[in-house]
């Protein structure tokens, strides 16, 4: 499908169905409803990962020993490689690293359940300004998932705002002049219990992407579907009549990755993704899907995106 571009759409999460170009593997013929497993092209051995430096962390640190180091995210940055993990003290899950600028990090971790942001100096590590209140930029717990970036000036994340992740939010903030903004609050519509993978700024918009329980299918107990949602850039929210604070351009569609034959079968659970790639010259994202029973059983299918 093509996400239209032009103003911004009033309101509503609309279901839209997306035709997604999947690069099948050769189906047997006759039976098999299933594609085959791929090979892969090449296998690494331990004996072979050993003969690499690898980072360890300091052995001299009891808790890294106990614990492992616990990566939490990575940020290549020129010739940088900015790592995150879990540091000591209460055990802070630093949840989100991304550039600000160009000379400036900025870091939010779970803080022991109480989620803070701070702003670093790319150069050197050191801090820069005051920290920042986390909520809704970073989740309060490791396991809860979340993304975020920075797209002209404003922070643009998504995860959870509580600690029992019953409040699901894609959030904008920190911008200079921007409105800040959230989808509405507990209303399944907009998201139902979300799993986010990833955030992207494309042209006007910022996309996300996750999965989510379907609210299509509520007869067949929990179904998860995969989504993108986009936002526009130059959204201000809505009057105080209706939406005030709210987005006013939010808008979500269902991720068709599926194989034909007798009826459809789809991938519906969307496990990574690349960023924006260009493909016989289009613009396009490519996402690794699996199934909801048994998700061993994988497909790679891709998006264009515009
Ligand atoms: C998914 O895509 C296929 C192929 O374009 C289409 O036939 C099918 O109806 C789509 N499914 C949904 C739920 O939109
Ligand atoms: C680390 O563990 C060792 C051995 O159990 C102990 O002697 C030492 O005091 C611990 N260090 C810290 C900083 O807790
Ligand atoms: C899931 O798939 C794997 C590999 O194809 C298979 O061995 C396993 O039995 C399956 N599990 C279930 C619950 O279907």
């Amino acid at each position: 499908m093509r996400l239209t571009s032009g103003s911004p759409r009033p309101i509503l999460p609309a279901f839209l169905a997306f035709t997604v170009a999947a690069f099948l593997p050769q189906l047997s013929s006759g039976a098999a409803p299933f594609p085959q497993d791929l090979e892969p092209i090449s296998i690494v051995g331990r004996e072979t990962s050993y003969l690499y430096p690898s980072f360890q962390g300091l052995m001299s640190d009891n808790d890294t020993i106990r614990l492992g180091l616990d990566f939490q995210r990575m940020l290549r940055i020129n010739h940088m490689l900015y790592i995150a993990a879990r540091s000591d003290e209460c055990y802070n899950y630093i949840k989100v690293l991304v550039p600000r600028n160009d000379e400036t990090l900025f870091a939010c971790g779970t803080n022991a359940f109480n989620p803070t942001c701070r702003n670093y100096k790319m150069s050197t590590l050191e801090q820069e300004g005051e920290e920042v209140v986390g909520q809704a930029r970073c989740p309060f717990e490791s396991r809860q998932s979340n993304v975020g970036l920075f797209a002209g000036g404003d922070f643009y994340s998504a995860t959870m705002t509580d600690f029992l992740a019953s409040d699901a939010v894609i959030y904008r903030s920190l911008g200079e002049s921007s409105a800040v903004l959230r989808t509405v609050k507990y209303d399944s519509k907009w998201l139902r219990e979300p799993h986010f993978l990833h955030a992207i700024e494309y042209g006007n918009y910022v996309y996300f992407f996750f999965s989510e329980i379907a609210v299509e299918y509520t007869t067949l107990g929990k179904v998860v579907f995969s989504r993108v949602a986009r936002v526009c850039k130059n959204d201000n929210g809505g009057s105080p009549r209706v939406l005030e604070r709210y987005w006013t351009s939010f808008l979500k569609a269902r991720l068709n990755c599926s194989v034909p034959g007798d009826s459809f079968f789809y991938f519906d659970v969307l496990q990574s993704l690349t960023n924006v790639l260009q493909i016989n010259h289009r613009p396009a994202v490519l996402g690794v899907f699996t199934t909801q029973a048994n998700r061993t059983k994988k497909l790679i299918c891709m998006k264009v995106l515009l």
